[in-house]
Formats: structure tokens, sequence, C-alpha cells
């Protein structure tokens, strides 16, 4: 019978003005997930280390993407999956993203590869649809895929990679509160002015173009969102000042990562990165706040097998 194991990287999505359209994954964070054939044709979820997650394979976001796998092959058969999870989920870092990535990465393997590495991203998303309601794709994309990933369209999926400078260091800083995916879209406005949108679309145009010419000053100017930072952020202590501070420390600019706790800066340079990680962690320290912060280049690769 056969096992895989997989890494499937933890993610920073939306990246300012790309709201469900736009994510890039890290380098060593992430889950890793184990799946072996079964001799039935049951999808059993074995453990989970890392965080407190439903084994109940009906409600496990593994499950179902591999469900969804599964019945657009049409083939019947049974897998056991383990997760060791890298960051439990509620952390803005697609950490659900991931397991339902390493899932059908792995299966897809085990099945001697009937999908394209693209083609299983629609899987993955529905595990997103499982656990925050929406089958949004700006965490399972570049999980799966590695690098900038733009979801261009949602129907029909239009997926691709943009190139990105090397050199580019994200300086990651989770707060330890919870904030779920599904409040943090609940609360968003249902509509948005024509003011506000235009400002987006401009952003989102610069920061592709400044992502693709290697140019950080118009990444900095185009790191900006106007649609779901000015609400999100009030779900998250001392967004303000740790903005502020980053930027002030050379911050080539600063947002929320996915749905928050966790927010994310971006720079061009170690020393940099070093003092914003710093800076940022001591405002959450010296007012009594756990906190989790690291430094990452932009993982090129996406879900591998380990
Ligand atoms: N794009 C999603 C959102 C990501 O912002 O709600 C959730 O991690």
């Amino acid at each position: 019978m056969g096992k895989i194991k997989i890494f499937a990287p933890n993610t920073v999505s939306n990246v300012g003005c790309g709201y469900d359209v736009l994510g890039f994954p890290l380098e060593g964070l992430g889950d890793e997930v184990l799946v072996s054939e079964r001799e039935d044709s049951n999808l059993v979820i074995k453990d989970i280390s890392g965080a407190d997650l439903p084994i109940n394979s009906e409600k496990n976001v593994a499950t179902v993407a591999v469900q969804a796998l599964l019945s657009a092959s049409g083939v019947n058969r049974g897998f056991n999956i383990s997760i060791q999870k890298g960051i439990p989920p509620g952390s803005g870092l697609g950490s659900s993203a991931c397991s339902s990535v390493g899932a059908v990465f792995a299966v897809n393997e085990l099945l001697d590869r009937p999908f394209t590495k693209k083609e299983l991203v629609a899987f993955a998303m529905e595990g997103e649809r499982s656990s925050s309601g929406q089958a949004h794709a700006d965490n399972v994309a570049p999980s799966m895929l590695g690098g900038f990933t733009v979801i261009r369209s949602y129907d029909p999926l239009d997926v691709f990679n943009v190139p990105f400078p090397s050199e580019l260091l994200a300086v990651v800083i989770y707060p330890q509160v919870e904030v779920t995916t599904k409040y943090a879209k609940k609360i968003l406005p249902k509509e948005i002015s024509l003011k506000d949108g235009v400002q987006q679309w401009g952003n989102m145009a610069g920061l592709i173009s400044g992502l693709m010419s290697n140019d950080f000053d118009r990444i900095g100017r185009s790191l900006q969102d106007s649609v779901a930072e000015p609400v999100r952020k009030t779900l998250i202590p001392h967004y303000d000042e740790a903005k502020n501070t980053a930027l002030e420390h050379g911050a080539i600019g600063f947002n929320i990562s996915g749905s928050g706790p966790t927010s994310f800066a971006l720079t061009s340079d170690a020393e940099t990165a070093e003092s914003i990680k710093k800076a940022c962690s001591s405002i959450y320290e010296k007012n009594g706040i756990e906190v989790l912060s690291f430094i990452s280049k932009i993982n090129p690769e996406g879900a591998h097998i380990i």
C-alpha cells in the first residue's frame, strides 16, 4: 500500500490590495501531511498534532478537499491522513489551506497524478469553503504552486504566477489572539465606493508591476488596502502602532496577512528585517500579548514531497 508525506507551506494572502486574489507562501512554516492508502474506500483522519481540530472526516478540511478530488476523478479509494500542523487555524497564515493542499497533493501522487498542480487548486478550495464559508483560493493556490500567485478569475478559475524579486523578505508578526476567517469576512462591507475601487485597482496594478520589475518603491506605494484593512485592523491589537513602527524601521510596506491577526512587512534587506521584527514584537511584549514573529523568504516551490 502506498504512502507519502507532503509539506505544504503557510501563506500570506491578500498582500494589501489583493483581497481574495493574491498571495505568497512562506519558507519553512507549514503542515506536514502523511497520507497512506487503505484496503477499503474510507477517508480517515488518523491524527492531528499542533492544533485542536475535528478528526471527524466530514468536517475536516483535508478530507473535504480529498473527497472533491476523488469525486472528480471517479476513483473509489480510501486513505488515512495524519496532519502535523505548523500553525493553528485563526492565524491569518492560511493554516487550513496547508492541510487541504497537503492532502490533495498527496492523494494525487498516490493515484499517479491524474491532475496537474494547478488543477488541484480547485479541490483544495473546497476545504476552504467548508472552513470559512467561501471557497477563496488566495491561500491554497500559493501554498500549492509557490511564488506570488494571482487568482484572475474564480469562474472560470484562472490562476497564474507573477515573477518577484528573489531578495524579497517577509517579516511576519503573529500576536496570539484568534481571528476566524469566517468572522473577518462577515464584517467586510458588502459594497465599496467607486473611489475605493479605483484606488484598489490602481494599487493592484502597481503591486504586480512593482513585483515584476523589481521596483521596491512601487511595491511600497502599492501595498495598500482601501477595502479590508480599515475594518479588520480593529480586530488586531496595536495594529497602527506596529505598522508605523515597521515603516519607520524601513519596511517597504506593511499590511494584514489574510484575515489577521497576523500582519506582515516586506523588505529586501536582512538587517532591516531583523530590526522590524524586533521593534514590532516588542510592542506586543510590552503590552503583555504573546507574539510569534519570524522572517521568511518567498517560497518559490509550494507543496512538495518530503
Ligand atoms: N482572502 C481571505 C480573506 C484570506 O481575506 O478573507 C483568508 O485567510
